[in-house]
């Protein structure tokens, strides 16, 4: 915060706090203009740790009294700390008063107003914007809480726990009054006081148990809250069913909101959800959406569990809930997707994300570890690395100990740590202590480098095959690179899935070097030293290795095949992710060719020949073809470049990515119109894969088809796209249609964006698609880049939402690189301005914001110049919060 020192928090500083806060009862006197807050905690002291003055956290609150054991005491406040030098060694009981402003809340941090509702955030550092307390996750407390605030403008009152007793008080207000069992950290309280509907359903759980299951939304919204409401049964089931963990509430409420940082919360038994994670209806959301509800309610509902039951003893561990659940919901999302081929799609979809989101990250100046080991605003850590790579991290816990090795090690996992705040290194040696003699437990202290050492790990594979003792030898060599603050790093334990394809195709069996016999076709060679060889036997020819199936670590992976070798692994290899990824494999080194080159990409007809294979094939699925035909995003195709120690022209990737584009268009033609008829969906619109993989190829065909029509100039595509814009009965393909106009920048593309934005300005999260379409639309002439910044000013756009900033901004800056990097710097004076603009109002949303220019330093010129004069520009101005600032200096660094 802008008045607090920024100071460096450091892992290895961590001490236990002087003193336990065992229960508190919280009331509330809600006005958006001065809440008044009074607590009252039952405080104990650590006798483990020597003692000490009471020192608890409050920002921006305005303190009204303090009293122990009834009687006031001398206290004083020091920056954002009360302290009491003479609190008592018995048990005692605080009692602190204090008022704060939910109205001027424009941080979304705390307590906040929203829609005329009272809404609450805590995680990470909330709490203290609501009252003081020992705001940190090792402290955990039973809550009891009361509301009471004006009946008929906020109706219903709402706060973690069993409802205890309503009723009605003087001057039109009313109360309710909560408690929750369980004892928590600050950073799962919550409270809700609104003027809401909801849907309710009871379920009978496999335990025999009743649950009331609730989704509350603003009236109007009911409707949409269907997809959510199935979503959650599905993962009450799926978690009792594969973890055999089951719903530990009588109740469990679920709360939509438009105005939140993040997707959403996972507050015990009351989770509040950025309506953007909620809302679905098949008019006004599309199959994309749809997917990321379901797996954002199952996230939020797996979080009871690994994260709430057992919690973070301090904000290092946060991979500990976060990497562990985000696992946990990818699994979900498979199993939701039932078929192998669905499963592989959604695999397929997340290793896109890690790639384009975390890699660069890992890269780059905001590098740091799965557990990070310092921050300035753990706000600012809530990252791809902590979610995404933590993820992989624990999937390759899976991969080491097997399916039934993991579940017993959750098992343990809580059998140890209920009720507890505990660290990485516990949940470590749970897994490794329930499969001891495993591929994790003989080597867990070289695998938790994981944990410890930033940067993704690069993986050369070379073999070599000898006809005449029929081996073939495999060496895997590992290098880790240097990332701020972190050099010559150890080798790491990288478990490697592979399997060795045969002259036509066919899977061989796998028989290494001293083993009796061939064990199956797949494997997983574990790579722990910087290099080393695995020799298989009794091979009769030269084989094609398919490595790091499904992928299997969240590495780089150098494994020189040549364009012969990827396109048979593209037709023929067992492992639906490695044969999406061979086509990938092959579109880049053409991609990255030209770049280099300095030249125009021209593709050649065996690439365009494999192309129209995948598309025309007569087994493969609809998803899985459109991802196959889906060019690798920009960002990552950057990152490869970086790697390999060029300069990144993200103008020259950009160009040769849209000339790729534009001849898979017109070469594939007669196959894109043949895509397009075969895959309109008959009957109703349902979000299954199925119907979702055929809109998906059919959508993608249809862009490719106005692509070309604009660009030969002949009008039937778009007037065809047109149409479909107009008629289409649901969200998908109205807006797959009106995005094939807008990026091929047809002339229909105009009075298209008109009528759409007339037909749904009511509906905000639609009109949000609407400024992020047109702020991703692909750059010709500066087009995009003029448009967005004269949509700055259009009545419906605002940065004090940030779904709405995100929509247009970030768009732009994060997603639209062509548009962003320009050679007069305009896209970077731009950032500037909206990151100063978004830090007065929400730093935590600005800090997102700053992360843009975290690659600037492998730019090439002039873009590499430009942007540092806009990040130094931003540096030099003394009000930033503690988000940007670090991230700023970071970068500069
Ligand atoms: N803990 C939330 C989740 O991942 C994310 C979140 C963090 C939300 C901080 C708000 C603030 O489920
Ligand atoms: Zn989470």
């Amino acid at each position: 915060m802008r008045d607090g020192t920024p100071t460096l928090i450091r892992l290895e500083d961590y001490v236990a706090p002087i003193y336990w806060i065992r229960t508190v009862e919280l009331s509330f006197d809600l006005d958006p203009a001065k809440t008044l807050v009074t607590s009252k905690m039952q405080i104990q002291r650590n006798a483990a740790v020597p003692h000490g003055p009471l020192r608890l956290h409050g920002e921006e609150l305005t303190l009204l009294r303090v009293l122990i054991n009834g009687e006031s005491v001398s206290f004083r406040q020091e920056g954002h700390e009360l302290i009491i030098e003479g609190a008592p060694d018995a048990d005692f009981t605080l009692e602190i008063r204090n008022t704060c402003a939910p109205e001027k809340n424009t941080a979304l941090s705390g307590l906040y107003t929203s829609g005329g509702g009272f809404f609450t955030q805590c995680e990470a550092e909330g709490f203290r914007r609501i009252t003081y307390f020992l705001d940190r996750p090792d402290v955990m407390a039973v809550y009891t809480v009361t509301l009471r605030a004006d009946q008929a403008k906020y109706p219903v009152l709402l706060s973690n726990g069993n409802l205890l007793e309503t009723g009605e008080l003087d001057n039109g207000r009313h109360f309710a009054k909560w408690h929750d069992p369980f004892p928590k950290p600050s950073y799962l309280f919550a409270l809700v006081a609104a003027d809401l509907v909801s849907r309710e359903q009871r379920i009978r759980t496999r335990a025999g148990k009743d649950h009331l299951l609730q989704v509350y939304v603003r009236r109007g919204d009911l409707e949409k809250t269907e997809h959510a409401m199935n979503s959650l049964i599905a993962s009450v089931v799926w978690d009792e069913a594969r973890f055999g963990l089951p719903l530990d509430l009588e109740r469990f409420m679920v709360v939509g909101v438009s105005d939140f940082n993040m997707g959403a919360m996972e507050n015990k038994g009351l989770n509040i959800f950025n309506t953007s994670a909620l809302l679905a209806s098949a008019a006004t959301a599309t199959d994309a959406d749809f997917h990321r509800i379901e797996s954002i309610v199952a996230h939020e509902y797996f979080h009871n569990w690994t994260g709430n039951r057992v919690t973070c003893r301090d904000w290092f561990q946060l991979s500990l809930k976060e990497g562990l659940t985000v696992f946990r919901d990818q699994e979900f999302s498979q199993d939701m997707a039932a078929a192998p081929s669905a499963r592989a799609v959604c695999r397929i979809q997340d290793v896109r994300a890690l790639r384009s989101g975390q890699f660069p990250e890992d890269a780059g100046a905001m590098a740091h570890p799965v557990r990070p080991d310092s921050y300035v605003e753990i706000n600012n850590f809530y990252t791809a690395t902590v979610y995404n790579k933590g993820a992989e991290v624990v999937r390759m816990y899976q991969t080491l100990v097997g399916r039934a090795g993991f579940e017993a090690g959750m098992k343990l996992y809580f059998e140890r740590h209920d009720g507890q705040a505990v660290t990485c290194d516990d949940f470590a040696a749970a897994m490794a202590d329930a499969n001891p003699g495993s591929a994790l437990a003989t080597r867990l202290e070289a695998f938790k480098r994981w944990y410890v050492q930033a940067g993704t790990p690069r993986v050369q594979a070379r073999g070599s095959y000898d006809a005449e003792t029929q081996t073939y030898t495999l060496t895997l060599r590992q290098t880790l690179p240097d990332t701020p603050g972190q050099t010559h790093k150890q080798a790491q334990v990288i478990p490697v899935a592979m399997g060795l394809l045969g002259a036509d195709g066919q899977a061989l069996p796998l028989q290494l070097q001293g083993e009796a016999a061939a064990q199956g076709s797949e494997r997983v060679l574990v790579l722990e030293q910087l290099e080393q060889s695995f020799v298989f036997v009794n091979v009769a020819s030269a084989p094609v290795p398919s490595l790091l199936r499904g992928f299997s670590a969240p590495v780089l992976l150098d494994d020189g095949l040549s364009d012969t070798e990827l396109l048979m692994l593209l037709q023929h290899d067992a492992d639906a992710f490695n044969r999406w990824e061979a086509g990938q494999r092959l579109a880049l080194a053409r991609i990255i060719g030209a770049v280099r080159a300095g030249a125009a990409l021209q593709l050649d007809a065996a690439f365009i020949q494999a192309m129209r294979a995948v598309l025309r094939h007569a087994e493969l699925d609809p998803a899985f073809k459109a991802l196959a035909l889906t060019l690798p995003d920009e960002a990552y195709i950057a990152e490869q470049l970086a790697a390999a120690g060029h300069s990144v022209d993200p103008q020259a990737i950009h160009a040769a990515v849209e000339a790729a584009h534009i001849q898979l268009a017109d070469a594939l033609h007669e196959d894109w119109a043949w895509a397009f008829d075969a895959h309109q969906v008959r009957g109703g619109y349902q979000p299954t894969p199925q119907q979702a993989g055929q809109r998906a190829l059919s959508n993608q065909a249809l862009s490719m088809l106005v692509l070309h029509a604009t660009r030969s100039g002949t009008t039937v595509w778009p007037g065809r796209a047109y149409q479909r814009f107009k008629d289409a009965s649901n969200m998908t393909d109205r807006l797959g249609a009106l995005s094939a106009l807008v990026n091929a920048h047809a002339e229909l593309a105009v009075p298209a964006l008109e009528r759409f934005h007339a037909q749904f300005r009511h509906e905000p999260l639609v009109v949000d698609k609407w400024f992020a379409l047109q702020g991703r639309a692909a750059e010709v002439d500066g087009k995009t880049f003029a448009r967005v910044k004269q949509l700055t000013q259009h009545p419906d756009f605002t940065l004090k939402n940030p779904n709405r900033a995100r929509s247009l901004i970030f768009s732009l800056c994060m997603f639209n690189p062509a548009a962003f990097h320009r050679s007069d710097a305009a896209g970077y004076v731009f950032w500037a301005e909206q990151v100063l603009q978004l830090d007065a109002i929400n730093p935590q949303v600005a800090g997102r914001l700053a992360r843009v220019m975290d690659r600037w330093n492998v730019l090439a010129q002039p873009y590499r110049d430009a942007a540092r004069e806009a990040i130094a520009r931003v540096a030099a101005k003394p009000e930033l919060s503690n988000d940007v600032r670090e991230i700023i200096e970071r970068a500069l660094a």
